[in-house]
């Protein structure tokens, strides 16, 4: 494994890599939305929350105990994800597959992350590994519930917490955010297409997760199998940077770009074109 942190002295064999890449699978976590301004989970919380980390509140048992802590910590998030932009990594990724598509490749991303940035940016989505933020649904008889946007402002932290509203369906049960919680089974179809893409990708490039949650974090290693390249971009060690072939050191907004110019799958900006 070979870190890298120097962005003026990209190796050439991790450059050729991505260059020839015609089927490469992203698959991407929590980091790759850290520059859009949405804190990762593992950082501190405040307000309502500060005595919980986010894995206390992703649970069913929490949302069981305090369906009004949870729910509105769901929906304060959903607000701060509705008053951010997507960062120069999305757009970087969301270009490349296009440029892909159109020369006859194919890009795929597969996100634990249950913002929409990457398709804000344009690009498709493979799956939502831990479900989407704004898909809500009855916790009881499992019926969709459309919802307007939160009223919430998402640079502060609600003081109080609201309960959840009823479900119109069954009158039963509380509608819940359509995540998917510690405990719970992930949709098998984005499982499995994420799976698959990692079989059939040429290159695997694992950007903003930490790998320590399973059973995403077991995706990277179906290309360990397969002798198919791994490129982690993090500024941190992870708990899959000894599998990578090269760990690319830093944050995604400004790597990704960077990356992709110097290996000529997208154009440099700065060359006006
Ligand atoms: P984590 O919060 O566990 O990890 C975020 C990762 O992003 C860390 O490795 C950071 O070093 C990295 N990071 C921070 N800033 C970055 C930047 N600017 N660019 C790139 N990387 C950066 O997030 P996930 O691995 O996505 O699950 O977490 C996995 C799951 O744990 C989440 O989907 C959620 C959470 O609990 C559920 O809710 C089930």
């Amino acid at each position: 494994m070979r870190r890298i942190s120097d962005v003026d002295d990209l190796p050439g064999e991790l450059l050729d890599l991505i260059a020839s890449a015609r089927r490469p699978a992203v698959l991407s976590g929590a980091g790759i939305s850290a520059e859009s301004g949405i804190p990762t989970f593992r950082e501190v919380q405040t307000g309502l929350w500060e005595r919980f980390s986010a894995q206390d509140l992703a649970t069913v048992e929490a949302f069981e105990a305090d369906p009004a802590l949870v729910w509105t910590w769901y929906r304060w998030r959903q607000a701060l994800i509705d008053a951010v932009d997507p960062n120069p990594g999305h757009r970087a990724l969301a270009e490349w597959q296009h440029r892909l598509a159109a020369a006859g490749g194919r890009l795929s991303i597969s996100t634990q992350n249950v913002d929409d940035l990457h398709e804000r940016a344009g690009a498709e989505v493979l799956g939502h590994l831990h479900g989407a933020i704004a898909a809500h649904r009855c916790a009881d008889c499992g019926a969709p519930a459309q919802l307007p946007p939160p009223r919430y402002d998402g640079s502060v932290p609600p003081a109080e917490s609201e309960d959840p509203p009823a479900c119109e369906s069954c009158d039963r049960g509380k509608l819940r955010p359509g995540v998917v919680w510690f405990g719970e089974m992930l949709p098998m179809e984005a499982f499995e297409a994420a799976a698959e893409s990692v079989r059939s990708a040429d290159l695997v490039l694992v950007v903003g997760t930490s790998g320590i949650v399973q059973p995403a974090a077991s995706l990277p290693l179906l290309a360990l199998e397969r002798g198919t390249a791994l490129v982690e971009v993090n500024p941190e060690d992870t708990e899959l940077t000894e599998v990578m072939d090269f760990a690319v050191r830093g944050g995604s907004g400004e790597m990704l770009p960077h990356l992709l110019t110097a290996a000529g799958v997208l154009e440099d900006p700065q060359d006006g074109h």
